[in-house]
């Protein structure tokens, strides 16, 4: 087995309401991210987003992180691990501080932070990120590095987003669990953009949207920074359900039927061919046309679309995103889904897949893992932060302490 160089792994858990994904990814020299691991485990403990059962969850982590530590040969310590749910909010805040020696330092960007998340938030809930959007020195606007600028008086406007305290405690307890220390809870959206988005998409103004299995997560960048985050409890979980109750299949071949033959716009699908599904019980199975299928599926899609483009407006930014749409997620992979995303929005739609990574095709391809990529993409811009020790080479000194810490956890 190789050794990998300790210093340069960083490991994403992106724990979501269909799989958990455990994404192992080493730093090159030139800075570019090559993957190395993967593994994935059906996610049976979540639901729309959110821990509901520590014990399946734990063992979905596990199952995922063993098999991600086998592909990369390393022992894994730390994750970033990604945050969803319904639970999430979000609101812009702004500071204002006096600049101590007449140029601004990184303690100034502090304090005027601080200033900035001295808000009143739901005591049950807990700040997960503060994403300065720009800073203003003596009244000019449009500042981004303000370290090193000379002025008497720095604002900061800021994004701030917050977490139910439970749901971060759940998942931060499952993680630990499994022997493994957080370094970041990362909202799941946010986390998607570093991987999906361009820099110059975010300048122009854009809306992400992650369509999963248990949530639709969204968020909006404008001028380059984030202005506004929101998640929608729909999801591919519900396409799912509608195509189960509208066919009388049992779920599992829902699901089977939507990844085979699933269209998000009816009016795409020019024949009449068939499939067939099992029915329930001892009832014997029928045969249904794609075209039927599409109309199943097609209004649970546009009632998620019309949900997020009232979304928009209400932020007040519909106007703002020249740059479209981008939509990713497991539940983007269906056909059609830019046409009717487009005939709804009214602007502009791509679906958007896991870039600026090197490595394992398979997984830069497909936009269900745009969220583990994007964390090890907001790993590395964050890792002086938490030292560079994320995994370590695989030896049996570590695979004691976490066999320990995996005991302590469970007793
Ligand atoms: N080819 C496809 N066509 C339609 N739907 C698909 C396809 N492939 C995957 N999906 C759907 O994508 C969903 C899973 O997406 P993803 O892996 O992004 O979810 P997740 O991250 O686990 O969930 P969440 O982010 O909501 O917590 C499932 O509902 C699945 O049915
Ligand atoms: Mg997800």
């Amino acid at each position: 087995m190789s050794r990998r160089n300790d210093k340069n792994l960083l490991v994403g858990l992106d724990i979501g309401t269909s799989k958990v994904a455990a994404l192992v990814g080493e730093l090159k020299d030139d800075d570019q991210i090559e993957i190395i691991g993967i593994g994935t485990h059906p996610s049976r403990g979540l639901k729309r987003g959110v821990v509901v059962d520590i014990e399946s969850t734990v063992q979905s982590i596990q199952r995922a992180v063993e098999e991600a530590e086998l592909m990369a040969g390393c022992d894994i310590h730390a994750v970033h691990a990604c945050i969803a749910g319904s639970h999430v909010r979000s609101l812009n805040s702004d500071g204002v501080t006096g600049v101590k020696e007449g140029e601004v330092t990184q303690a100034d960007v502090d304090r005027v932070i601080d200033s900035a998340r001295a808000v009143a938030i739901p005591a049950d809930q807990k700040i997960l990120h503060i994403l300065p959007q720009e800073f203003i020195i003596d009244h000019q606007e449009g500042v981004r590095e303000p370290i090193g600028m000379c002025g008497v008086r720095l604002e900061a406007k800021v994004h701030i987003v917050t977490g139910a305290m439970s749901a971060a405690q759940n998942v931060t307890k499952c993680i630990r669990r499994c022997g493994l220390e957080v370094d970041d809870l990362v909202l799941s959206q946010l986390s998607s953009s570093y991987a999906v988005l361009g820099e110059d998409e975010k300048e122009l103004g854009v809306c992400l949207v992650d369509i999963g299995g248990g949530t639709t997560d969204l968020a909006v960048f404008t001028d380059g920074s984030i202005r506004h985050t929101a998640v929608i409890p729909i999801a591919g979980d519900q396409v799912t359900n509608d195509i189960a109750v509208a066919l009388r299949t049992p779920t599992q071949y829902a699901e089977a039927v939507k990844l085979e033959h699933g269209c998000a716009l009816a009016r795409l699908i020019g024949h009449e061919q068939t499939f067939e599904v099992p029915s329930i019980g001892e009832r014997p199975p029928r045969e249904f046309t794609h075209q039927h299928l599409a109309e199943v599926i097609e209004p649970r899609y546009e009632e998620l679309f019309k949900l997020l483009r009232n979304e928009l407006r209400r932020s007040g930014l519909e106007d703002f995103v020249a740059g479209g749409v981008v939509l990713t997620g497991g539940s983007a992979r269906i056909e059609g889904i830019v046409d009717l995303a487009e005939s709804v929005f009214q602007m502009p739609v791509r679906v958007g897949l896991p870039q600026h990574v090197v490595g394992m095709p398979d997984v830069v391809n497909n936009p269900a893992h745009s969220t583990g990529v994007g964390l090890l993409m907001y790993a590395r811009q964050h890792r002086d932060m938490h030292g560079p020790e994320l995994a370590r080479s695989r030896g049996v000194k570590g695979t004691w302490s976490r066999m320990r810490s995996w005991f302590q956890g469970n007793f």
